[in-house]
């Protein structure tokens, strides 16, 4: 029987002695009606499309027949082991991608980001959303990139479940700088742990602005952090001592200017939320997830409510020498806070599957003078891009994000 294919079908080119596949690509077109060879064909090794005349040593794998075709229709999951499938992805897939990468921490939930999928090419883009920028907390940027960037590694790890491997590619485009990334699905994963290993801890990783016990993390897991921030090319390190006192002290301060300031008090108004608020709950801190308010301790919590009592807010004691890491980097471009954003997600992710709990203490770093001397002198690190507080306490409270379709535009 003459060998007959539809667009989207799978061309698996077998090596004769061993029937190890040698070459898969996925046809994107066809020269006759009926489906009759020749076909134009993406292979998944360059990405590159060619006119193919297949020969004895190759097969047309179908679509929409066995597990594989079932779960693209019913939009369900596959672990990176059991899928191998070259096609392009369906939309459900597509979106559930970009719904992992949403879940991703920004700065007030202003979710400054927006997602494109090239079907054809297999290539997300993730765009700055210049609607999510906060002008007063983060006027050059720093803020939105590694917000961007936290969503890109959710991406990456996403990808990954899913079974492909992808090639990222950081500001791509350097005429486009708010083009911050492009990801493009190239082949079907191995077995490869990392950072699939990661997608559990996905949609469970919340920030939680609740007391932490006064436990100490077990040096396995400080040393699985530090190895986080460092694939991500971001040194990570652990405050202690005479700097964990001078981190909390600059956090405090900007965190008492950030309670008189006006143009602060904006952004908070804006991107904050009460119970009865009219205005749509797909984006800011709604009040639920303020957390209690410190009485005692040392942990720099930023006040949601501005300053303001809200009836029914409790109280809680913080801890009084909180655990605090340092991100940091040897540059201060773009690049290095599109780093810095992936290092922080990965780092969350990696906490959250260790039972750890974190929030995060940016307060210092919104202020030019404070932010320079956060940095610890011994230890030579450069520019700090963020800190973090970690601990063992409640997992925090998932909070809402713009629907998919609102973020994501899908391309042929
Ligand atoms: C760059 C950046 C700065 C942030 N700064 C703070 C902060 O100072 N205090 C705080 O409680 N949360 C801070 N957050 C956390 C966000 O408020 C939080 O990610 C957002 O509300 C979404 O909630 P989720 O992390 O629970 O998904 C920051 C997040 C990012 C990415």
């Amino acid at each position: 029987m003459s060998m007959r294919a539809h667009v989207g079908d799978q061309l698996i080119v077998e090596s004769p002695t061993s029937g190890a596949t040698k070459r898969d690509g996925e046809i994107v077109g066809l020269h006759h009606d009926d489906g009759t060879p020749p076909y134009d064909v993406r292979w998944s090794d360059t990405d590159q499309i060619t006119l193919v005349f297949p020969g004895p040593d190759a097969h047309i794998h179908p679509i929409g027949h066995g597990a594989e075709g079932q779960r693209e229709a019913t939009g369900q999951r596959a672990s990176a082991t059991t899928h191998r499938s070259t096609r392009s992805l369906s939309e459900a897939v597509v979106m559930s991608l970009v719904e992992d990468a949403t879940a991703a921490p920004s700065m007030h939930n202003a979710q400054p980001w927006r997602f494109q999928y090239s079907r054809r090419r297999r290539v997300f883009h993730l765009r700055a959303d210049l609607r999510g920028s906060l002008p007063h907390f983060d006027p050059e940027l720093r803020a939105l990139h590694i917000a961007c960037g936290a969503a890109l590694m959710n991406l990456r790890v996403a990808v990954a479940h899913e079974g492909w491997e992808a090639q990222t590619r950081p500001l791509p485009d350097p005429a486009d700088p708010m083009l911050l990334a492009s990801v493009t699905l190239t082949r079907p994963l191995g077995d490869e742990a990392d950072p699939a290993a990661l997608y559990p801890a996905v949609r469970t990783r919340h920030t939680s602005r609740y007391p932490f016990a006064e436990t100490e993390i077990p040096p396995s897991v400080r040393t699985a952090l530090v190895d986080a921030a460092d694939r991500e090319q971001v040194s990570l390190s652990f405050a202690s001592d005479w700097h964990l006192r001078s981190v909390v002290d600059l956090a405090l301060e900007g965190e008492a200017r950030n309670l008189t300031d006006a143009g602060v008090a904006a952004d908070l108004a804006r991107f904050t939320r009460a119970t009865d608020d009219a205005r749509p709950a797909t984006e800011g801190v709604p009040e639920y997830a303020f957390g209690p308010r410190r009485r005692v301790g040392n942990a720099p919590m930023r006040d949601f409510a501005g300053g303001k009592s809200i009836p029914g807010r409790p109280t809680a004691d913080f801890e009084t020498f909180p655990h605090l890491v340092l991100l940091s980097t040897s540059r201060n471009r773009p690049v290095d806070w599109l780093r810095t954003g992936q290092a922080v997600e990965r780092l969350l992710l990696r906490a959250t599957l260790e039972g750890l709990s974190a929030s995060f203490v940016t307060q210092a770093l919104e202020w030019q003078d404070l932010r320079w001397p956060l940095r610890d002198p011994m230890s030579g690190m450069a520019y700090v891009q963020m800190v973090l507080r970690l601990g063992y306490g409640p997992p925090g409270t998932q909070t809402p994000r713009r629907p998919v379709h609102d973020v994501l535009d899908i391309e042929p």
